[in-house]
Order: structure tokens, then C-alpha cells, then sequence
């Protein structure tokens, strides 16, 4: 009888258990991914010699020489191929470049092979490679250069354009410039692919990389900075290694197929794309850059199941024409960050059965987190495992201010459950953060000491974000995407939202502009039209005036042909917010938003209105 009662009780104890808590068993599932990766991570640790990420390649290539690596264009490459390609580049920059371990080169190069042979050779001569952003020029350009102090630079065939421009400063920092093509007139530029064909394609001795361990420097990532110059992420061996484990956490299998056409420069695509890729020994197919309207035939000619994202480029694929062919593909899952729980729910009607996996991190922070229940909206889920790994909080912001609220003590405060906070996470031996190459300024910027005791430090991620009662984890705004008008903050993507409701609007970039005589930032918006499409003031209104409270009114609307976007698909919104309603400095159609009217065309007596004081807004 007490068998009995003891085996039924064990019987529903994984009911009971679910009904406490739906996700027991995912939850139960990525506990054992991590607890795997772990343990994985501290036997890497201990290894003698050192266990890189190029060494688990080498590894792939011994035990599956034929298998295809990258699929490129009409070309393919086995493992072995890149390998010995790869061998070559590194021959020939050992022989011309005179490399040793230790030293920087800076990559200069779009999404192709050539990118990742360059890279796996730095790694065979135990060489850090410098990620260069290929869209910046001069100026911007320099600035990375002299960041990481690279002595070399290899850049491709068609950016000899921007490499001329700069060549003067680099001939004067001592740079040896190579160009990835057969012959190169220009003097203070060597061409380089005639030298990796005359190199021989034998394996290097590791002894070339003996010294490299776990911190040392694999790569120098650039993140885009809204303003002033990029700043160079150091990314070490160990969080080459951690973020190469993110394809395992969204569950990534070895027969996988993945679509890499984010660029190679950035931590999506390097780091989560090619390096998830070599360390589990999976085909990608690389794109030089995306194009929505070849995506899914890409999809269908390469038989792709993963594809990474950008928020951007899923509402970008959903405002494609609807073809018959829509959910003809082999795509099963969907890895990024920054979609909006609408264009997610479109998505999946749209394009079939698709898991959605978002990843949540920053390149150079040292917190992440993963969606891996796919609850739509959310950008991650709390596990407890997590939370003993790594320390991390919300505190409460002051937006206007921006900067964290402090109590009497001059102590954050951590917000309650369900209110929106600035994620903070604890610096330390198990969540290191290593900052930015040669500029502490930059790097202390993103510390904060003295959180919730004396002395303790902490991450500062930028970001504002809500966890529910579920423990789901939700992007509310950068710090800085707010503005505050009345005394209240608005988040601009949440007005944007609403405006892409509106029938004429195809794209809606919202931000906050200053008002003269006026504390805080008004809201406006920057919108791009459907085709053939006017601006029906009216409808905008009655939209607008029915979601949103008084205070988050965009109460200036600029239409613009594009929108301006950064390197990396977002928005910009300092300039368009300095320029703000001023009809002599902007020369785009002007509406103004007259209270309990509607949108009417900005003209120079409102602005002076406005201006003198006279229209209180
Ligand atoms: C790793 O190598 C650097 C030199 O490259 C050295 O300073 C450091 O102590 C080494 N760390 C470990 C854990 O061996
Ligand atoms: C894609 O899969 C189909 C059927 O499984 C196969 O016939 C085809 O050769 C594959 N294409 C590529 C490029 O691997």
C-alpha cells in the first residue's frame, strides 16, 4: 500500500511540478546545456597546452576533412580546403609580414572565405586580429588603427579606395599594408594574393602560438557607437570560447546548415556565427551582405535550417511582397536579437514553424541572456543557475538625469519585480569584463562602483530592462532611446510601434527634441511612407490620439525618403534631434500637431510661436 502511494505520488510529481512552474522542463533542459558547457569551459581551463578555438577546428578538420565548411557564392570549401588555404595565408604573412606571436593585424575586409582564412591563419601564428569595420573611412578608420596598435593590415581588393585616403598616416605610424589582390601599383601598398598562391599549404608547428592562453587577446571587435568614434571590445580566448557555446544553448545541431550574412566584423557574426560554427563543426553558408529579396532563395538553393537576425531584418523580410512560396524552405530556427513582438507574431504566420531564439548581450559585456522557451516579446529567461554564475540586477534610472537613482546612503536601488531598471551585472572572476583597447576613459564609463555596498563593481549595460513573474526578461530602451516630456518617460520604440500601426507609415524613427523655454524633450517623429502614399494626417491622429497618452504624442512629424541607419541597422537619432522642428534647417515636409486638431504642415509663424515663447506646448 505505501508502494503504492509513494509510486503514485512519483507518478504526478512531474504534473505537480508543472503546474507549479509550466517551463520545468525547459528550464530543466538548458540547466543541462549549461551545467555541460561549464564543465566543458573549466576542463578547457585546466588543459595543458592551451585548447583554443582554432585547436577545436583542427580537431573538426582531422575528423571530418570532407565535410563542407563555408558554401560562399558559387564556391564551396571542405574543412580540410580552409585549413590548407588558411596554412598558406599564414605562411605568407609569416614570410612578408615577418609575424610573430603576439603581434595585431588589422582585417580589413568584407564577408568572404578570404576573411576567414585570414583569421584562422593570425590564429595558427598566434596573432590577434583587429576587426575593422569595412563602411568606416578616415578619420574613423585611423582611430581603430591606432586602438589596437596593429603593425600590419590586410585589406581587400575593392577598399584600396579607403586605404589610399589613409595611407599617408599609415606610412607614418610604419604600417605594412597588404591588399588581397595579384599586383599593386601603388607604392606603400604589396599585393597580397600572388603571395599566399606562391606559399606552401603544409600545417604550422603550434610552437608558433605555445604562449597563447585562455586571456589572451584573440580579437579587438568595434562597437558602433552612437556617437563619437567606435570603440575597440577586447575579446579574449575565454570569451571567444563562451560565446562560441551560444549555437549549443539555442540547441544548434551538428547537421545544422547556417545562414552568416551579418557582418564578420561584429560579435553576431563572428562571434555566434563563424565561431559557433567551428566549434561544432557545422556548415555555414557566408553572404556578403543581406538582400531581402534573395533571402529565402538563399534559403531554398543552400538548404538552410538556422538563420541569425537583427530585428531589423525580420520586419525588412515581413514587408516583402507575400509570395506562394513563403514557407518553402528548411529554416527551423531563428537566432538574434531585437525583434518586436509584432513582427514576431507576422514572422511565424508568415514564413511557417520557425523557433525563434533571442539572445540578449552585448559584444564586450559579461552578462547574456536566451530566450530558449520562446516566449514571444521576450529577450531571455531568468535561470537560478545563471543568477549563481553571475551577479546581475536591476536598479533604478532616472532618464532625464541619466543616471542611477541613489537612496540616502548613496546606494542604487533595485526596482521591484514588473518595473523597468538599468541591468547592472558584478564584475568578477566568473563574469569578467575587459573593457576597451586603449582608452580607460571609455572603459570606466561602463563601471559602476559602490552599487550595494562599498567597493563593489559592477557592469553598467546601457540597457533598460523588465523581468515579470515568470522570470521573462524584457527589452524596454537603451538608455538614451527615452526621452522624458512632462515629467514622464517615453520609450521611442513604443510611439514607433504605434506609428507603424498607422495605414501611410512604412517606417517611424521617434525621438525626443528639445522645445525652447521647456524642461525635458518633446517627441517627434521621422517617417518614411509607403510607396505612393501621402501623409494622412488625420488618420495618424486618430491613431495616435486613441494609444497613446498626451505626453508620448510625437507632437513634430518629419517625412524622410530613408531613414538614416548606423553600420549595424539602427537608427539614428542624434542628428535628426538636433536638427529637430527648425523648417531652416530642415528641408523635409514639417507636420505640427495642434491639440485637439491634428497634424497640420509646420509653417514659419508656428515655429516663431513656438520659439518666442508665445504656444505653450
Ligand atoms: C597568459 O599569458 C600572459 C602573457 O601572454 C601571461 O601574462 C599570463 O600570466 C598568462 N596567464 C595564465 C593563466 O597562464
Ligand atoms: C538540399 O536538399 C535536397 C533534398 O534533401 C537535396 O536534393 C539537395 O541536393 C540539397 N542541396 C544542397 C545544396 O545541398
Amino acid at each position: 500500500m505505501i508502494a503504492y502511494i509513494l509510486f503514485s505520488v512519483l507518478a504526478i510529481l512531474p504534473l505537480l511540478l508543472y503546474l507549479r512552474n509550466r517551463y520545468v522542463f525547459t528550464d530543466f533542459r538548458y540547466a543541462t546545456a549549461m551545467i555541460k558547457i561549464a564543465m566543458q569551459m573549466a576542463k578547457f581551463k585546466k588543459r595543458k597546452p592551451f585548447y583554443s578555438i582554432l585547436d577545436s577546428f583542427l580537431d573538426k578538420v582531422a575528423k571530418q576533412p570532407n565535410k563542407q565548411f563555408i558554401l560562399f557564392e558559387e564556391s564551396s570549401y571542405t574543412y580540410s580546403q580552409a585549413d590548407k588555404e588558411s596554412n598558406k595565408v599564414a605562411r605568407a604573412l609569416s614570410t612578408h609580414a615577418h609575424l610573430k606571436e603576439g603581434d595585431t593585424v588589422a582585417v580589413f575586409l568584407g564577408n568572404e572565405p578570404q576573411f576567414v582564412w585570414t583569421w584562422l591563419a593570425l590564429a595558427k601564428l598566434g596573432c590577434t586580429a583587429s576587426l575593422l569595420n569595412c563602411n568606416i573611412r578616415s578619420k574613423s578608420l585611423l582611430h581603430c588603427f591606432s586602438c589596437c596598435e596593429a603593425k600590419v593590415l590586410v585589406a581587400g581588393e575593392d577598399l584600396q579606395g579607403a586605404v589610399e585616403e589613409v595611407l599617408p598616416a599609415l606610412k607614418e605610424q610604419g604600417v605594412r599594408v597588404f591588399i588581397l589582390s595579384e599586383h599593386c601599383d601603388v607604392e606603400g601598398i604589396e599585393s597580397f594574393s600572388d603571395k599566399i598562391q606562391q606559399a606552401s599549404d603544409q600545417p604550422l608547428s603550434p610552437q608558433l602560438r605555445a604562449n597563447i592562453n585562455m586571456s589572451s587577446r584573440a580579437l579587438y571587435i568595434y562597437t558602433s557607437g552612437t556617437t563619437g568614434l567606435p570603440k575597440a571590445a577586447v575579446i579574449n580566448h575565454e570569451r571567444l570560447w563562451l560565446s562560441s557555446f551560444f549555437q549549443s544553448m539555442v540547441g544548434i545541431r551538428s547537421n545544422d546548415i547556417v545562414y552568416v550574412y551579418l557582418p564578420l566584423y561584429h560579435s553576431a557574426g563572428f562571434l555566434m556565427g563563424l565561431c559557433g560554427a567551428m566549434e561544432k563543426g557545422i556548415t555555414i553558408v557566408l553572404k556578403r551582405k543581406f538582400s531581402a529579396s534573395n533571402f529565402w532563395n538563399d534559403c531554398r538553393k543552400y538548404n538552410i535550417t538556422v538563420i541569425q537576425y537583427i530585428g531589423e531584418i525580420m520586419r525588412y523580410l515581413c514587408n516583402t511582397p507575400k509570395r506562394d512560396n513563403d514557407r518553402d524552405h528548411k529554416v527551423r530556427l531563428a537566432m538574434g536579437n531585437g525583434i518586436r513582438t509584432d513582427t514576431w507574431a507576422e514572422f511565424l504566420q508568415r514564413f511557417g514553424d520557425i523557433r525563434i531564439c533571442e539572445v540578449y548581450g552585448a559584444t564586450e559585456g559579461n552578462i547574456g541572456f536566451v530566450n530558449y522557451v520562446g516566449k514571444v516579446g521576450a529577450i531571455g529567461k531568468e535561470h537560478f543557475l545563471h543568477k549563481m554564475g553571475c551577479k546581475y540586477a536591476l536598479i533604478r534610472y532616472d532618464t532625464e538625469k541619466e543616471e542611477p537613482v541613489k537612496d540616502s546612503r548613496g546606494f542604487c536601488i533595485e526596482v521591484p519585480r514588473g518595473e523597468t531598471g538599468l541591468l547592472v551585472a558584478k564584475i568578477g572572476e566568473r563574469a569578467p569584463f575587459v573593457g576597451y583597447a586603449k582608452n580607460q576613459q571609455q572603459t570606466e564609463k561602463k563601471k559602476l562602483r559602490d552599487v550595494f555596498v562599498k567597493g563593489d563593481l559592477y557592469f553598467n549595460s546601457g540597457d533598460l530592462l523588465r523581468i515579470d513573474d515568470e522570470g521573462f526578461i524584457f527589452f524596454q530602451d537603451r538608455i538614451g532611446d527615452t526621452f522624458r516630456w512632462k515629467g514622464e518617460n517615453v520609450a521611442t520604440t513604443e510611439v514607433a510601434d504605434h506609428l507603424l500601426m498607422v495605414d501611410c507609415v512604412e517606417e517611424a524613427n521617434v525621438y525626443g527634441v528639445k522645445v525652447p523655454g521647456h524642461e525635458g524633450r518633446i517627441g517627434m517623429a521621422a517617417l518614411v511612407l509607403k510607396e505612393n502614399m501621402d501623409f494622412d494626417g488625420q488618420a495618424a491622429y486618430q491613431h495616435i490620439k486613441h494609444y497613446l497618452p498626451s505626453y508620448a504624442r510625437p507632437r513634430f512629424i518629419r517625412i524622410q525618403n530613408a531613414l538614416l541607419l548606423t553600420g549595424t541597422f539602427k537608427q539614428m537619432k542624434r542628428k535628426l534631434a538636433e536638427e529637430g522642428f527648425n523648417l531652416a534647417a530642415v528641408t523635409d515636409p514639417l507636420f505640427y500637431l495642434v491639440d485637439n486638431k491634428g497634424y497640420v504642415p509646420m509653417t514659419q509663424e508656428i515655429f516663431d510661436a513656438i520659439a518666442e515663447g508665445r504656444t505653450r506646448l
